[in-house]
């Protein structure tokens, strides 16, 4: 999206309580990434549309957006999965401050490891990939199988800061991401069991749905 047009739209979403703005400090102070304002205010948006009753999120960092969508979705059940232990612990401390730990349920470790534990707590109705890059297929294909009938998958960072689209990528560490989010992004609009729109905000949000 134009920057300008980014920068107004953000100016004009409802400033966040204390607690979000500490989150918000820490990760911009510590370069943890956060989804953007305007990705998650359109995805809390299609979320309370389709109102999931337990989602899975793959990606938690310090438990922002985990946070952002129990405000959103009080009664909704969230499973979270985070690698990094120091983050996950900064997560857990968090929600606890929030009153969300009967709410919000991390679990530590690679979510590439985690099927059976992810699978006995399911099923979602709602799915949010936002980790690893090079790793979205794989996400998607093993959890899509655990996503209910009217479910939803919502993933962040599709346009990967515009690498997508551009006809050289010249960082080489960017080149190999680059082609594997647009494999993510092809394989996503040919899917025969997903619909897909890919929405050009943020950092670009697909949201799949089931056919
Ligand atoms: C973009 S951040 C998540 C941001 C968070 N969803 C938010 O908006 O507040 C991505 C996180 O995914 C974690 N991650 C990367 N690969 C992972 C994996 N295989 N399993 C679980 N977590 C992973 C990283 O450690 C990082 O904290």
């Amino acid at each position: 999206m134009n920057q300008s047009i980014s920068q107004y739209i953000e100016s004009l979403l409802p400033s966040r309580n204390e607690l979000f703005q500490e989150m918000e400090s820490l990760a911009e102070k510590e370069r943890i990434p956060i989804m953007e304002q305007t990705a998650i205010d359109v995805m809390l948006q299609f979320m309370r549309m389709q109102n999931p009753a337990k989602i899975l999120e793959i990606g938690t960092a310090i438990g922002y957006s985990a946070l952002r969508m129990s405000e959103a979705l009080p009664e909704a059940e969230i499973v979270t999965i985070e690698i990094d232990p120091d983050r996950a612990e900064q997560a857990r401390k968090y929600i606890q401050e929030a009153g969300k730990a009967d709410r919000i349920n991390i679990l530590e470790g690679d979510a590439l490891e985690l099927l059976e534990k992810v699978k006995e707590l399911g099923p979602y109705d709602a799915i949010f990939i936002d980790a690893a890059k090079g790793q979205y297929l794989k996400f998607f294909n093993m959890y899509g199988s655990m996503l209910t009938t009217q479910g939803c998958i919502y993933s962040d960072n599709v346009l990967f800061r515009g690498y997508v689209a551009a006809e050289t990528v010249d960082q080489r560490r960017f080149r190999s991401l680059a082609r594997k989010m647009k494999e993510f992004n092809s394989c996503l609009m040919e899917h025969d069991e997903y619909i897909t729109t890919i929405i050009p905000v943020g950092d670009g949000l697909a949201v799949s749905k089931k056919r």
